[in-house]
C-alpha cells in the first residue's frame, strides 16, 4: 500500500474510533494536531509519513481511559499499521512515540527521542492550551465527575507517572498542574512561541474565573 493510502485508511480508522468522544480526545482533537503537527513538521524537516501518522494514531487508546494501562496505546497502534504492512521500522518509531508523548507529572520529564516526536508532542500539548484547551479541561474534569475548583484543595506536585495518573483535584488544579507548565516544556521555537500566546489568554481566564468566586463584583 502508499504511504497516501496508509494515510487516509488510517484516517478513517481513526475518526469512526474517536467520533463523537466526549471529553476532548475526539475526532476534532486529532484534526487539530495533525494539521499543527504538519505544520511544525515542515519547519524542522521531519519525516512527513511518520508525523501525520503519530500525530492521528497518538491518542487511539489512551491509558486515562483504559485504568492507566500505558502499553494499551502503543500496542493498538501497532495491530493497525501491522495489518497495513507500513514497515517494522517506522512502526517502532510511531509506537515510540504513542508512548512516550502523554505528560507524566510536573516532576517528570518526557523527552522525545526524535524530531517527528518532538513535533507531535508539541502539537498535543498546544492543543492543550489556549481557549480550547480551557474548554478540554472542563469536559475531561466533567466527564471525570470532577469539581470546577475547591479553594480548600491545594494543587499537587508529582513526582511519578503512578502519582499523577491518581491524582483527582478539581479541574482548575489541572491549570496549575499541567497546563501552566508547558510553555516552558516545548520542544521546537514555534510551538513555543504559539504557547505562550495561549499562556497569556488561559492566565487571564483563570484571573477572571476567580475574581467572580466569591460572587461578589464593582
Ligand atoms: P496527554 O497525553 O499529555 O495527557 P492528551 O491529548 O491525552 O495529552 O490530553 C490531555 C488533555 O486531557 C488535557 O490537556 C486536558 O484537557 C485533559 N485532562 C487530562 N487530565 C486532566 C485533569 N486532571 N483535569 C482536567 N483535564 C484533564
Ligand atoms: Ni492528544
Amino acid at each position: 500500500m502508499n504511504k497516501s493510502d496508509i494515510l487516509s485508511r488510517t484516517e478513517d480508522y481513526v475518526r469512526q474510533k474517536l467520533e463523537g468522544e466526549g471529553t476532548g480526545h475526539d475526532w476534532w482533537h486529532i484534526h487539530r494536531v495533525r494539521s499543527t503537527a504538519i505544520q511544525l513538521g515542515k519547519k524542522e524537516d521531519a519525516d512527513p509519513f511518520i508525523v501525520e501518522l503519530a500525530a492521528l494514531l497518538h491518542d487511539i487508546a489512551d491509558h486515562k481511559f483504559h485504568n492507566g494501562n500505558e502499553e494499551i496505546g502503543p500496542e493498538t497502534a501497532r495491530k493497525w499499521l501491522r495489518q497495513l504492512e507500513v514497515k517494522d521500522s517506522a512502526i517502532l518509531h510511531i509506537c515510540d512515540i504513542i508512548r512516550d508523548i502523554s505528560y507524566k507529572g510536573s516532576e517528570v520529564e518526557t523527552p522525545m527521542k526524535t524530531i517527528e516526536g518532538k513535533v507531535v508532542q508539541d502539537a498535543d500539548r498546544l492543543d492543550a492550551l489556549g481557549a480550547i484547551g480551557i474548554a478540554r479541561a472542563f469536559a475531561y474534569g466533567g466527564h471525570k465527575g470532577r469539581e470546577l475548583y475547591n479553594p480548600e484543595i491545594a494543587p499537587e506536585s508529582h513526582a511519578s507517572f503512578e502519582e499523577y495518573k491518581k491524582s483527582t483535584g478539581p479541574t482548575i488544579n489541572h491549570f496549575y498542574e499541567k497546563l501552566f507548565l508547558l510553555k516552558d516544556r516545548m520542544n521546537t521555537e514555534a510551538g513555543r512561541k504559539e504557547a505562550e500566546k495561549r499562556h497569556q489568554f488561559m492566565k487571564e481566564f483563570i484571573n477572571q474565573f476567580l475574581s467572580e468566586w466569591d460572587g461578589s463584583f464593582e
